[in-house]
């Protein structure tokens, strides 16, 4: 219909309707009426509500939503929503809880909610003449930037400082940082409407061009602390509290092993984002890059307690709002914001590190005793029998077969749903 051969060139697909779209998705990937009648069903986001969040929308994508108990966070109890496609997370992070909670639970704290925008500035000249005008200027460039924000202006936040950097290609680049409270947003839009509104008047003042202006996803001003301690009588004694803080030691000397253990921490952290519909790309840039600026590669650190305990902490640049962004236009994300019941950008900060640091702590305690696949494994069977069609029963039989066996693959667990099946005259 939009097309008579194969082509990815399509002009003014944004003004096709949702079912246009599909149409053209249809022609062009031979889709057959199964899949297009799976890819128009939608749930509570309807397609035209998706069709206002982004662009060339055709459908929606649903993940499971599963909720962690057991979480008790500076003395408060939490029900922690978490959409992730991954089982054994959801799992992990709850029992993690529970064994901190009997030590109390965690401990959180978070800083004030202040991020960085950047304006680069190139063809300089001298620096110090650059410094000083600038400087000197200071009081009518955070003024102006105010301008941008009323709502901040009348909480007392906003643009409050100025930083000026010059970086590793002397001569050619020097960023202005604008250091801005953006108390309970994220922060992103109007950090980055600052920053292009001072531009024009620090090339002015300057005389220097500017290039770049926006936010920085780093937020080393933007810190959430969260500790919990584990009762080694709950999690296999002193021996896997000794492997836990050797296995600590080395993801914050070895790369390699320091992606994955902070990976570990992001499964919980941006299951909980994307519950409540967050930005969960800007905590990951946030969260890998932390250690350019501390040296430490791992974001956690485990220690043991005088009584022989380990004690688990989290350091994390944690960006995050509660106002603003997608959760209050899509229903189902304003629900489980309201399940988690965080009442401001610092509380849904502390909540967020706790959940890093349970997450982190679940896998590192299985990798220190029994290994991560014997949990994961019996999880993924089940997910594995209900992807192959199994229902109620048939999913306990097939994973319990096949953890049994040792061979857990889809081909596997449709081999045995389809002897059931011939058992039980299905
Ligand atoms: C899997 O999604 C996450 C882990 O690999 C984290 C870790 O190794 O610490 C289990």
């Amino acid at each position: 219909m939009y097309m008579d051969k194969k082509t990815s060139e399509i002009s003014g697909l944004y003004k096709l309707s949702v079912p246009e779209r599909l149409e053209m998705l249809r022609a062009f990937s031979d889709l057959t009426p199964e899949e297009m009648e799976t890819l128009s069903k939608t749930g509570s986001l309807t397609p035209e509500l998706a069709d206002k969040l982004i662009e060339n929308v055709v459908s929606t994508l649903e993940l499971p939503v599963g909720v962690a108990p057991n979480f008790r966070i500076n003395g408060k109890d939490y029900l922690i929503p978490m959409a992730i496609e991954e089982a054994s997370v959801v799992a992990a992070c709850s029992n993690a809880a529970r064994i901190a909670r009997n030590s109390g639970g965690f401990v959180s704290e978070s800083t004030e909610p202040i991020m960085i925008g950047q304006i680069q500035i190139i063809e300089y000249g001298n620096l110090d003449s650059l410094k000083n005008k600038i400087f000197e200027h200071e009081g009518e460039i955070l003024k102006l930037a105010n301008t941008r924000s009323k709502t901040l202006s009348s909480l007392g936040a906003g643009a409050r400082s100025l930083e000026i950097r010059e970086l590793a290609d002397p001569g050619r680049s020097v960023v202005v940082h604008l250091l801005i409270d953006v108390r309970d947003a994220m922060g992103a839009n109007v950090v980055n409407s600052m920053c292009e509104t001072v531009a024009p008047y620090l090339e002015e003042i300057t005389g220097c061009r500017t290039n770049l202006r926006i936010l920085s996803n780093l937020t080393p001003h933007r810190i959430s602390r969260s500790k919990a301690v584990f009762k080694k009588s709950l999690i296999g004694g002193e021996e896997v509290v000794d492997n836990m803080i050797s296995a600590y030691e080395m993801a914050n000397v070895d790369p390699f092993r320091a992606a994955t253990h902070n990976k570990g921490i992001m499964n919980g952290i941006d299951a909980v984002l994307m519950a409540t519909l967050n930005d969960w790309r800007s905590a990951e840039a946030n969260a890998h890059t932390y250690h350019a600026l501390t040296g430490n590669l791992s974001l956690t650190r485990f220690s043991k307690t005088p009584e022989g305990d380990l004690l688990g902490e989290i350091e994390i640049p944690i960006a995050v709002g509660t106002v603003g962004g997608s959760t209050n236009t899509v229903r189902k994300a304003a629900i489980f914001r309201k399940v988690l019941n965080v009442g401001n950008s610092r509380e849904f900060a502390n909540v967020l590190a706790a959940v890093g640091l349970a997450q982190n702590f679940a896998a590192v305690r299985a990798l220190s005793s029994e290994g991560i696949q014997k949990g994961h494994m019996s999880l993924h069977a089940r997910s594995l029998a209900a992807s192959v069609g199994a229902q109620d029963t048939e999913i306990d039989e097939i994973s319990e077969t096949m953890v049994q066996s040792g061979s857990i693959s889809m081909t596997r667990a449709r081999e045995i749903l389809n002897e059931i099946r011939k058992r039980t005259n299905k």
